[in-house]
C-alpha cells in the first residue's frame, strides 16, 4: 500500500476512533500511561517528547511527573488531539503542548529533547527502525527512549473470536500492528538496530473484567479496530455486531467478560 495511503487510514481511523476513545471500557491505555510515565524516571525539570499522544494519556502522566518541565506531544489525527487538549484542560494541566505532525517528518533539532516515548504508537510505522533512530536524534545523549506494547495473548480470547467472523465477510484485514512488537525479544533487536543501549523492558497485566458485551464493542468501534469494521456496510454491520454479540455472551461470567491486556513497557538510552 502506498504510504500516503497508509498515513490517511492511519489519521481516518483515529480521527472516527477519538470520540470513545477514553470511554472507560478502554481504560487500560490510561494505566499502560502511567507505568511508562513511571519508567521514564524522571528528575522532574526535563523537556520530554511523547509521540502518538493520541487524546494525551502518556503525555499527561509525565506532564504530572514533571512540575518543572515540559512535554510537547504529537499526533497525526487532529480528533485524537482535540481530545487531548480537552483532558488537559480537565486536568488543570498546562506545562505540555500539542502538535498535529506525523512523527515520522517531525522536524525538530536534533537533541532537544531531554527524553522521548511513545505508547503504543511505533508499531504503526511502516519502517520502525528508522522511525526509532528519528525520535532517538531529538534526544540528548543519555536520554530514555520508552515504549509500550502489548504481548500476544492480548484481548484472547475475545480478539481471535472478532478476527475470525469478521474474516467471514468481505474485509481487508490490516496486519496486527503491535504483533510487530509482541515480546522482548522482538523489542530489544529494534533498539538494538536504532543504537539504543540499556534497554530494560517489563510486561504488566493491566486486564479487568468488562460490564458485558456493550463495554467490548466500545473497544472495537473506539480503537484501531474502527478501520475494519467501518468497511462493513451498515447491514452488514447490524448483522455482524448481532451475531458476535451471541458468541461474545457465553463468555460472560460472574464478574462480566475478562479482557486480557498484557502490556510490554521498554526503556533505552542513547548512548552519551
Ligand atoms: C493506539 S493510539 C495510542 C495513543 C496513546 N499514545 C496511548 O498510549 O493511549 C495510537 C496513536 O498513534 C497515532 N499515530 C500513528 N501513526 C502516527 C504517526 N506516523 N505520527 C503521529 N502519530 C501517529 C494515531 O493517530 C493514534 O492516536
Amino acid at each position: 500500500m502506498d504510504i500516503q495511503v497508509y498515513k490517511y487510514k492511519i489519521k481516518e481511523t483515529f480521527n472516527n476512533a477519538a470520540e470513545g476513545y477514553d470511554k472507560p471500557a478502554l481504560r487500560f491505555f490510561l494505566s499502560a500511561a502511567e507505568h511508562l510515565a513511571r519508567s521514564m524516571r524522571f528528575a522532574g525539570n526535563e523537556h520530554a517528547l511523547d509521540m502518538a499522544t493520541g487524546t494525551g494519556s502518556v503525555a499527561l502522566a509525565c506532564a504530572q511527573r514533571l512540575g518543572a518541565g515540559h512535554v510537547t506531544a504529537v499526533d497525526l489525527s487532529e480528533k485524537m488531539l482535540e481530545k487531548a487538549k480537552i483532558n488537559a484542560h480537565k486536568q488543570q494541566i498546562s506545562n505540555l503542548d500539542f502538535l498535529c505532525l506525523d512523527m515520522e517528518v517531525s522536524n525538530f533539532s536534533d537533541d532537544t529533547f531531554d527524553a522521548a516515548c511513545c505508547g503504543f504508537g511505533i508499531f504503526f510505522l511502516p519502517d520502525m527502525v528508522a522511525g526509532l533512530k528519528s525520535i532517538t536524534k531529538h534526544v540528548k545523549p543519555g536520554g530514555a527512549i520508552g515504549i509500550s506494547s502489548f504481548t500476544g495473548a492480548i484481548m484472547e480470547p475475545l480478539l481471535q473470536k472478532f478476527i475470525e467472523r469478521i474474516m467471514t465477510y468481505r474485509v481487508v484485514m490490516p496486519s496486527l500492528s503491535w504483533k510487530r512488537l509482541d515480546s522482548a525479544e522482538k523489542i530489544h533487536a529494534l533498539y538494538q538496530s536504532a543504537g539504543l543501549e540499556r534497554l530494560h523492558t517489563r510486561i504488566y497485566q493491566v486486564g479487568y473484567h468488562l460490564a458485558g458485551f456493550e463495554e467490548w464493542w466500545d473497544i472495537l468501534w473506539y480503537s484501531g479496530f474502527r478501520g475494519i469494521l467501518s468497511q462493513l456496510s451498515s447491514s452488514d454491520l447490524t448483522r455482524f455486531r448481532q451475531a458476535h454479540q451471541k458468541e461474545i455472551q457465553l463468555l460472560v461470567k460472574e464478574q462480566g467478560i475478562w479482557l486480557n491486556i498484557e502490556i510490554l513497557i521498554s526503556v533505552g538510552y542513547k548512548p552519551v
